[in-house]
């Protein structure tokens, strides 16, 4: 539709980079104008026009619907929930005219101090994989575009700019890539580079992870842009295919007429950049757009995936759900919790939340009463000790105290990492002081990333994992501790005993950057594999109900193609919805392998004594590893195993492959003559 012979060269110099911080360039008014706007929580729209009278940027920006972050969707393992989320973010994009949504980030979690975690999805590539992909079904079924980020290996803020990601290339493969490479099967418009660089090349300028990988490997055929302020030179990014910087800086224009002077970049190269920008154009001009929700049912999905998010982690002697009593609420987040992790991901909305022992109130009706005290805030210092003495008071008084307690978006936020994976020093104290005076004690946690509980633990009875729920907060909250709704979270992240137990302990790198020496062994890769124990383990989410597992079957199409089925029966008198985890384990293969590796999940709604059956397909990849030596992924002949667990350490059922493939499909060294 838009022909690249319209454009003069100074139009199309100037369209591979933005015109503002958030829109792209018109070429004089020949093309229409495209909006970006973040993010994977809720609109974060800017008024451009507001921006440019002086307001400030907060004051600028559009109310939207907050929705939880993409650590509270992730652990709800539902590609549904996913899917609700992108559709419903869409919508708000729709209302404040963004064309397409800087979301969803794909990027490992490979440390707990990361201080973006809240914005990804989990510390296992194929959960972030398939959770992302439905995200960006869920926007672009709208019209909506989306921005898969960050590619790739941004796995820390502290110095994004500047620090070398150097990773091995299984570990790029197994762990870093294969997240996008799930997501980008969804289409999306756009893919967005991240800052760092990556064994040594800007991320920008990184040709054969932009070219060879993404576009060659993955079939990526949509625009590739940069981070904001992503780009260090910009003829250099264009020249090694990055098609669009953003936001505008003044030197792009220089630097790309620079680069074609000096015949460093053709004319040719700029073109391939150009016409990526004008088929995004025409994307977003042409796509069917349509609002089908009202600002209270956006609401209402906030709320549901808020629900379904919340992760149940310990609940000794059946101390929830909350029947009945005196329900005491305290902590930092007693009133209000908080919306999310801070930076560009934080999304502001003029609805109002009730505080939480309203909510848990609304839901006891007659048979309890729930009270809040002083709220202990962990940043108060001047008001702590007294505050706390109220609220010890009061808790030594009532049945059951519930304290609401985590971090919030200045101690987890874009640009800087966490120091420490412990809870404030006054936060512990509280609960330690709390547990002196009453043993019926509910934490809920609210944080983007896993939380070291060993200190006070075994104080407490319950654990509810909130999260950052958005909006909806309160009322997910109110619902799961009274058991109007069932917890049916499960944990996406594996939460350590202790921060020196985590793959990276409390080593940042050097100057330059980080090796990545634990290779592929990430996650519950690691502790699997130095036999290690988690407080809470990878895969770990407990329900008022209770499910038992049966009658696995195997169903053999081909050597590296089956069909994998099994029962879950809900076997309490409550209804419930439970996760099962599909991992396989290559009992013995040539290059060393994790234990095991999830290749499938599935969220099953059980009523009260039903059973259902839940079926998977395995395929060539869910066998395979990824051999530097001929790269390519390879299947290695022999015994696999499959388990299905309830999580990462609580394996139900287990059954036996065999895989004999003919021996030329094989590397040598795997058989003797
Ligand atoms: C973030 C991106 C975000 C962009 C625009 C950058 O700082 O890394 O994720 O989309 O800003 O706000």
């Amino acid at each position: 539709m838009y022909d690249i012979k319209n454009l003069t060269l100074d139009e199309k110099i100037k369209l591979v980079a933005g015109k503002n911080n958030w829109q792209l360039e018109t070429a004089n008014g020949k093309l229409p104008q495209v909006f970006l706007a973040d993010g994977p929580h809720g609109l974060r729209k800017v008024s451009v026009e507001k921006l440019e009278q002086g307001v400030a940027e907060k004051e600028a920006t559009y109310k939207t619907t907050a929705m939880p972050n993409i650590c509270v969707l992730s652990n709800t393992w539902n590609t549904e929930m996913a899917y609700l989320q992108g559709e419903t973010i869409a919508d708000d994009c729709l209302e404040c005219g963004a064309d397409v949504l800087l979301a969803p980030g794909v990027n490992i979690k490979r440390t707990p101090l990361c201080g973006r975690n809240f914005e990804y999805f989990s510390e296992d590539p194929y959960l972030s994989g398939y959770m992302a992909k439905a995200f960006i079904e869920g926007v672009q079924s709208k019209g909506v575009g989306t921005s898969l980020k960050h590619f790739c290996c941004n796995n820390r803020e502290y110095d994004r700019w500047t620090r070398n990601s150097e990773v091995d290339e299984r570990a790029l493969r197994e762990i870093y890539l294969p997240a996008f490479e799930i997501a980008v099967k969804a289409e999306p418009w756009t893919v967005m580079c991240s800052y760092n660089p990556v064994n040594g090349v800007y991320a920008s300028e990184n040709k054969k992870l932009l070219d060879g990988v993404l576009r060659g490997d993955f079939g990526f055929n949509g625009l590739i842009m940069s981070d904001w302020n992503a780009v260090q030179h910009s003829a250099k990014a264009i020249k090694n295919t990055l098609d669009l910087e953003m936001p505008y800086r003044p030197e792009a224009y220089t630097e790309i007429k620079q680069g074609l002077d000096d015949g460093y970049l053709t004319e040719a190269e700029l073109d391939r950049a150009v016409l990526k920008v004008l088929a995004l154009i025409e994307k977003a001009q042409t796509s069917k757009k349509e609002v089908t929700t009202t600002k209270e049912k956006r609401h209402e999905n906030a709320l549901e995936i808020a629900r379904e998010g919340i992760t149940l982690l310990k609940n000794e002697g059946g101390i929830l759900p909350l029947t009945g009593g005196n329900v005491f609420v305290s902590g930092a987040y007693a009133y209000t919790t908080p919306m999310g992790g801070g930076g560009s991901a934080l999304a502001l909305t003029d609805y109002k939340m009730k505080y939480v022992y309203e909510e848990i109130n609304a839901r006891l009706g007659e048979k309890g009463k729930a009270y809040t005290g002083k709220g202990v805030v962990s940043t108060s210092p001047f008001t702590y000790a007294w505050t706390m003495k109220h609220d010890l008071q009061e808790s030594y008084h009532a049945d059951t105290v519930v304290l609401c307690v985590g971090t919030n978006d200045t101690i987890e936020s874009e640009s800087y990492d966490r120091f420490s994976i412990r809870l404030s020093k006054q936060q512990e104290e509280y609960i330690k002081e709390t547990a002196k005076v009453n043993e019926n004690i509910v934490v809920v946690l609210f944080a983007g990333s896993a939380i070291d509980c060993s200190p006070w633990i075994d104080k407490v009875k319950a654990v509810v994992l909130a999260g950052f729920l958005g909006e909806a907060g309160s009322e997910a909250v109110a619902d799961i501790l009274t058991g109007k709704i069932n917890p049916s979270g499960k944990l996406t992240e594996t939460y350590p005993l202790c921060l020196e137990d985590t793959p990276t302990g409390d080593t940042i790198g050097t100057a330059m950057g980080e090796k990545y020496e634990e290779g592929i062994f990430v996650g519950y890769r690691w502790y699997d594999k130095k036999q290690k124990d988690a407080l809470f383990p990878f895969g770990h989410g407990l329900s008022y109900a209770k499910f038992a597992y049966s009658n696995l079957e195997i169903t053999k199409f081909s050597e590296t193609d089956y069909e994998i089925s099994y029962w879950i029966t809900n076997v309490s008198n409550v209804d419930g919805k439970e996760v099962s985890q599909v991992y396989i384990k290559d009992i013995l293969s040539t290059l060393e392998r994790p234990e095991k590796e999830l290749k499938g999940f599935a969220k099953t709604y059980l009523k009260a004594g039903e059973s259902k059956k839940v079926s998977h397909k395995l395929d060539r990849r869910s066998f395979a590893y990824f051999m530097t030596a001929i790269d390519d992924w390879y299947v290695e002949n022999g015994d696999f195993e499959v388990l299905v667990g309830a999580s990462s350490k609580d394996i139900r059922l287990t059954g036996k492959i065999q895989i004999n493939l003919p021996k030329y499909e094989q590397v040598s060294s795997h058989y003797t003559r």
